[in-house]
């Protein structure tokens, strides 16, 4: 179901929950239900029991990660996919009152997300299990809810171990609704909009509604479908006389025009509210409200893909679910400030990476014009390397459940552009692969036909057993992992296929891994591990990204491409680093130098990235490579005024148009055909300079400035929040100098205190090989930077966040809680 209102704000409704329920007791309600639950990590006999003294455990909110909570240890079952952080088995339990029980009212609860292997009971009543950790779920409680105290139980088990290649955390860390309405009411995910034709003068939007009678006789009814625009305005209705068949489903189809939508794009991610109403006379029997865009989707095999018949290359990067110190439990507001990065940093496109994300977050991509692809799978029916207790063991018997979940879910989302069904599955060399591959696009096709299906195929071209023919023949599209490492193809990328397979549709679903520390330069030896498109060296790092990009870029065929990753993650680390670091972005949100590589490629306002930095003491005269990532025309260097000289690059080059030898700007020459500029500077302290000019006009300066550490300085992402416990702030921890510069270098320990209507739930500084706790109150900065989350304490007030360092000047920032609706 949509959350038809921020999650940020429903805690205040939880408190309204009881008089709600019992006012009217026929009214739909959609209430979250995350506070006050009991937790133990461990497994605890007869805690399923409704009789049972939890009194001991402790009292949390929701969404909650125990293994972010413990300490990384190099002998952790979970090893280096799981981060080495601890999972094993956790009790949560929650007394639900219900003052009052409406005839014939019905109640179901509904799982965001728990990993893993979640049993539920109400009252002692077993009502499920759920072994998949990334799908939402939801139970009937209506046979088993009584008037007064009930108890929810939930047994988390995540003891089997290792089951996920990366971090997966551990318990209810994803939201948990309690749902009430009458015996006649639409399904939950119930409503599945598409929008057949969507021009700017008009728009038809299709409806199925599924509504489900509890009732033992037919109903004859009225469904009442108004489309409300993001203004609160009815800009279409449509009502349909409806008869529902007893005890039983029925799906009511109706059609609806719309003049003068506005469309649903990436600049312009505009929503609207399908409100549905069933009706009886004039009598309310039941409303939901689905959230959905106004959008076309194409895809071409020659042109790529079209948003509204305009051309669009996905500039993409994958993600993991985690975000970094506040592990899986991720509350919005940290979505909301990566998104915003990612988004200034030109990307338009994000994968899932390899499951379906909270929908909370679907929802952000949606708001904030993100094309999305939503992965269902890491596994299906063949075991991937070393990890035993992964989805492979339940696929056969919860595919298609899962499945199901997913794409009724999420199936109204605009920013769902493409399903994957799977990556990197070792299926696609399996003789039996092609037939699950079938089963899963049957399953995709029958319940969205509105959108393509991938797979991220990484052995397209393996020497030691490719892919089957027949396997890639059933994508959509067919996904491509790594073609920029295919040994003899490494430059041809997707060219021989495109010969080969004309017909085909191609979409980069994983390449390169630009990533490495962020602020972390070696003068020696390059530091790759080895592999091609692995190295580490500040000098190389982006040579293969920058190759690729040039293809994806002038081949309009190729779809676009989802680089690796977005943002660090947890997990798929060896000791002693607990993070993987092929994110543009580490896991503080802070961008490392990739990041303005693919700014200046992927967006126009004028900017200029110089690197390294410019503390090199004891390397004096040492001639030091220095590159410019940039957008601009030219760029010139400065080093204490002195110029080493401007260079530029143009990408694509400006060809004749017009006419013969007649270009539509001034001609600029090249010094370089890469997409980056360098400079050799023999090294002096001091400052270096970059001077980025576009037609003759400088637009964008960037200095590198000699600096030793002598403050603090704090800097948060907003100044007032929500006093409730799924609103955080970010604040930033920099070392300065005494000119207020941030010290590059600086790795000095900070100790943060918080007073007021505030707590810690996280720090970190993004240092992969950092095992201190995270949650803990001391951090050393890592290159001149470090992070602390705040959350309220959900009392409204002033937080005073102070940070101290030995020999450094303490740094207070104030930031306040309010309760929603004063700020
Ligand atoms: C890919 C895989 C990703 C991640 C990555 C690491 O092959 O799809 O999940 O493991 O390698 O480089």
């Amino acid at each position: 179901m949509k959350k038809s209102f921020l999650v940020f704000n429903l805690a205040i409704l939880q408190i309204l929950t009881l008089n709600i329920l019992s006012a009217t007791p026929e009214t739909r309600q959609h209430l979250i239900i995350d506070k006050d639950w009991k937790f133990i990590q461990s497994d605890v006999k007869d805690a399923e029991k409704q009789i049972f003294d939890d009194s001991k455990w402790r009292t949390l909110n929701l969404p909650h990660d125990w293994s972010i909570e413990g300490e990384f240890k190099e002998d952790a079952v979970t090893k280096g996919p799981g981060g080495y952080l601890p999972t094993g088995i956790g009790w949560y339990r929650k007394h639900l009152n219900i003052p009052s029980i409406g005839k014939d009212q019905q109640f179901w609860i509904e799982f965001d997300g728990v990993y893993m292997n979640s049993d539920v009971w109400i009252n002692g009543q077993h009502l499920g299990k759920h072994p998949y950790g990334y799908t939402s779920f939801y139970y009937d409680l209506t046979p088993y809810v009584k008037k007064g105290d009930n108890i929810i139980a939930v047994k988390v088990d995540n003891s089997l171990q290792p089951n996920s290649r990366w971090y997966s955390g551990s318990g209810i860390y994803r939201h948990v609704w309690l749902n009430a309405a009458g015996p006649v009411h639409v399904v939950e995910w119930g409503t599945y909009i598409t929008t057949p034709v969507a021009e700017p003068a008009s728009a038809n939007v299709e409806v199925r509604t599924s509504i489900e009678n509890k009732l033992k006789f037919a109903k004859n009814l009225v469904l009442r479908s108004v489309v409300i625009n993001g203004v609160g305005k009815e800009v279409a209705v449509i009502e349909s006389p409806i008869t529902l068949t007893a005890a039983g489903n029925t799906n009511v189809e109706q059609s609806v025009k719309v003049d003068s939508p506005e469309l649903w794009s990436i600049e312009t991610p505009s929503l609207y509210t399908l409100q549905s109403t069933v009706m009886e006379g004039t009598k309310l029997i039941d409303t939901y409200k689905s959230s959905f865009g106004i959008r076309k989707i194409e895809y071409n095999t020659d042109k790529g893909f079209l948003l509204n018949g305009k051309h669009i290359k996905m500039n993409g990067v994958c993600l993991h679910h985690d975000a970094g110190c506040l592990g899986s439990a991720v509350p919005d507001q940290a979505w909301v400030r990566r998104l915003q990065l990612l988004k200034e940093m030109g990307c338009n496109a994000i994968r899932t990476s390899h499951n379906p994300p909270a929908p909370e977050f679907l929802d952000l991509c949606d708001k904030m014009g993100f094309l999305v692809m939503d992965e269902i799978f890491d596994e299906w029916v063949e075991k991937k390397g070393q990890v035993g207790f992964s989805y492979h063991i339940y696929f056969e018997e919860w595919w298609k459940s899962d499945l199901l979940s997913m794409i009724y879910r999420d199936r109204n989302h605009p920013s769902i552009v493409i399903w994957s069904a799977g990556n990197e599955v070792p299926d696609q060399v399996a003789e039996t692969g092609s037939e699950v591959m079938r089963k899963l696009v049957e399953t995709f096709h029958k319940e969205d036909p509105t959108r393509p299906v991938t797979q991220a195929n990484d052995r397209i071209a393996a020497g030691d057993g490719p892919a089957k023919i027949p396997f890639l023949a059933l994508q959509d599209i067919v996904g491509y992992n790594y073609v920029d490492r295919w040994n003899e193809r490494r430059e041809l990328y997707y060219s021989v296929d495109r010969h080969d397979y004309p017909e085909r549709k191609m979409i980069g679903t994983e390449n390169v891994s630009v990533g490495g520390l962020r602020g972390q330069y070696s003068l020696g030896t390059d530091q790759s591990d080895g592999r091609p498109g692995r190295s580490r060296d500040y000098r190389l790092g982006m040579i293969q990204a920058e190759q690729l990009w040039k293809f994806t870029s002038v081949n309009d065929y190729v779809i676009g491409d989802f680089m690796w990753t977005g943002i660090d993650y947890l997990g798929e680390a060896g000791w002693p680093s607990k993070s993987s670091s092929s994110g543009v972005i580490d896991l503080c949100g802070f961008p490392k130098d990739g990041y303005y590589f693919y700014q200046s490629q992927w967006t126009k306002k004028p900017m200029v990235h110089l690197l390294p930095h410019w503390n090199w003491t004891g390397n004096e005269g040492k001639v030091i490579p220095v590159i410019a990532y940039t957008n601009c025309d030219t760029v010139e260097l400065f080093l204490n005024g002195k110029s080493f000289g401007k260079k530029s690059y143009v990408f694509p080059q400006q060809g004749h148009s017009k006419s013969w030898n007649g270009y539509t700007r001034p001609y600029i020459a090249p010094t370089t055909s890469d997409l980056h500029l360098s400079w050799d500077v023999p090294y002096e302290p001091g400052t270096l300079k970059a001077v980025g000019k576009k037609d003759g006009k400088i637009v964008s300066e960037e200095v590198r400035t000699t600096s030793a550490p002598a403050a603090i300085r704090l800097s948060a992402d907003r100044k007032s929040f929500n006093a409730d416990n799924h609103d955080i702030v970010s604040v930033r921890v920099e070392i300065i100098d005494e000119n207020g510069l941030v010290v590059p270098t600086a790795n000095n320990a900070v100790e943060f205190n918080v007073e007021g209507e505030g707590t810690i739930i996280g720090t970190d500084n993004g240092n992969p090989q950092d095992k201190t706790q995270m949650k803990s109150k001391k951090r050393s900065a890592f290159n001149g930077l470090a992070l602390v989350v705040i959350q309220s304490t959900e009392k409204a007030g002033d937080i005073r966040i102070t940070a101290v360092s030995q020999g450094l000047k303490d740094a207070v920032i104030q930031v306040v809680s309010q309760k929603a609706g004063n700020n």
